[in-house]
């Protein structure tokens, strides 16, 4: 295991069982996913990005006007496996940042530059 996530769950050796639970539910991520993004959002903050699906659609539904997707897990082999599906979806004008972070843990604060509306500062 690694990355601490408080819950005692390997959540990175379950990669493989949430990218069949993204395939699976691809269409139900995608309409939450319209339904969450205003036509002003420009910045997603994905904490607990698992395999990376959600975002993926995000990057997709911003792909026009652009903006910045951020990733946030605790495991690093997830933060990697989500960075490599949003960039596939993403166009040139979606930015993926990463970030491997305990969000549960001490000291732990939003990245900087993301509001909580979405809009860009
Ligand atoms: C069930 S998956 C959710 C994946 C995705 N958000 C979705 O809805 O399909 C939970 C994810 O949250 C991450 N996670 C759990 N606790 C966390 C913590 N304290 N800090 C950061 N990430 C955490 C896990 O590593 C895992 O990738």
């Amino acid at each position: 295991m690694s990355g601490h996530s408080h819950d005692g769950f390997d959540w990175a050796a379950s990669l493989e069982r949430l990218r069949k639970n993204d395939e699976l539910n691809a269409d139900t991520l995608r309409e939450l996913t319209l339904r969450l993004l205003g036509p002003q959002t420009r910045v997603v903050v994905d904490v607990g990005s698992g395999a990376g699906e959600m975002s993926a659609a995000c990057a997709e539904a911003m792909s026009g006007a652009g903006g910045t997707v951020v990733l946030v897990d605790a495991a690093p082999e997830l933060v990697d496996a989500a960075a490599a599906r949003v960039r596939a979806a993403a166009g040139p004008r979606v930015e993926v940042r990463t970030v491997q972070a305990d969000a549960a843990g001490d000291g732990w604060t939003a990245p900087r530059g993301c509001r909580s509306d979405g809009t860009a500062p």
